[in-house]
């Protein structure tokens, strides 16, 4: 990544919003099955139909060309995907690029951490609803809580800038967590997000309007336990952080449901078959596969379709936890 101050490249949207944050989905599948985000039997994306690691390289060095100074890699679970080291090295000698991140479910770090943080990667957020586990196997369908604890462990002694744990909070599920998760992102020295779940995909195993926690709320209950106060710290999404008195952690909200931040959005996803999405909320897409199957090297009209696209990006999402709107799951952005 380089430091030099760049000539600023501007890509923006018809809304005067300013896109400097890419998120690359590098697979659709996972080794997990969280129930709100997949049904037990997925079908997956066949592997014809899924982008080449030369071919996401190529779609990224574009978006930076055009702008992009944040990646992030995600899934489903990019650490299944074959030779991402390799992708990881390459992504991250991109010039003007500021930070490559990546999202896990910590289930294979403690095999890779060294070897990402080496490749460059520069901060890493994973995935932790649960600290019982019995719990977190229940929602993970499949995984076993002890693997993300020693994910976890390898990501801190890894040395990332920083590593962020996320949590999606369901009421009457694992909202009586949520002091237990702060407690331990204090003792372990990370940040952590609270994240509200958003109605994407058909989902069977649970109503999600009944499930439906505001992060207002989950701050309310925090404040009886630690003394929060609004902080400027930003990362490069959506999440609104909090500081805690005496500690280095940082508390973070992500509320699309209930307070909206579409204002100011700031991203588009790629997914792992090359639909480029203006929205996580919303199915406007162009297909950048079928450009760059058609000449692998013709950066112009990667940046010309691109540059179109951004048209198709709407104001902003509407989320109604009543009914599923988005037939996509989240596999296909990795949220
Ligand atoms: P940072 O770079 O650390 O800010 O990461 P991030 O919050 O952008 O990424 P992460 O993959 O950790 O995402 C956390 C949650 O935020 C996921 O559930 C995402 O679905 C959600 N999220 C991120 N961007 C958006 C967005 O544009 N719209 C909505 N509705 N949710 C988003
Ligand atoms: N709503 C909110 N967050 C979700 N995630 C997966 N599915 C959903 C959903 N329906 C989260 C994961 C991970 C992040 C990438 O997206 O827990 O932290
Ligand atoms: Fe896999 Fe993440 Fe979806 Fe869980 S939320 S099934 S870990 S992609």
């Amino acid at each position: 990544m380089s430091m030099d101050t760049p000539e600023k490249k501007i890509l923006k949207d018809t809304f005067g919003r300013e896109v400097s944050y890419l998120r690359l989905s590098v697979t659709d599948r996972c080794n997990l099955r969280c129930k709100y985000c997949m049904p037990e039997k997925m079908k997956f994306v066949p592997r014809e139909q899924v982008l080449t690691l030369e071919e996401i390289y190529i779609l990224a060095s574009v978006f930076v060309d055009l702008g992009v100074n944040s990646i992030r890699l995600t899934g489903g679970e990019p650490l299944i995907r074959k030779n991402i080291l390799w992708l990881v090295k390459a992504l991250s000698e991109l010039n003007y690029l500021k930070e490559l991140t990546l999202t896990t479910n910590g289930i294979k770090l403690p095999m890779l951490a060294g070897s990402l943080k080496t490749a460059g990667l520069s901060r890493i957020n994973i995935s932790l609803d649960s600290l019982r586990p019995q719990r977190f196997s229940e929602i993970t369908r499949v995984g076993e809580l002890e693997q993300v604890l020693k994910g976890i462990e390898a990501a801190i002694d890894a040395k990332f800038n920083k590593i962020r744990l996320n949590a999606v909070i369901q009421k009457g599920f694992n909202d009586d967590e949520v002091s237990d998760l702060v407690n331990f992102s204090i003792d372990k020295g990370l940040d952590i997000a609270f994240i509200e779940e958003m109605p994407l995909g058909d989902i069977s195993s649970h109503q999600r309007n009944s499930t439906q926690i505001t992060g207002f709320s989950l701050r309310e209950q925090l404040s009886e336990k630690f003394n929060l106060q609004l902080s400027d710290h930003r990362t490069a999404g959506p999440s609104k952080y909090y500081s805690i008195a005496n500690s280095e952690t940082k508390v973070g909200f992500i509320s699309p449901i209930s307070d909206n931040f579409c204002g100011s959005c700031n991203r588009v996803r790629l997914t792992s078959e090359g639909r480029l999405l203006l929205c996580l909320g919303n199915e406007n897409s162009i297909d950048l596969r079928a450009i760059i199957r058609q000449n692998f090297n013709n950066k112009s009209a990667l940046k010309k379709a691109i540059r179109e696209a951004l048209t198709l990006k709407p104001e902003r999402h509407y989320f109604d936890p009543n009914k599923t709107e988005i037939v996509r799951f989240m596999n296909m952005t990795g949220g």
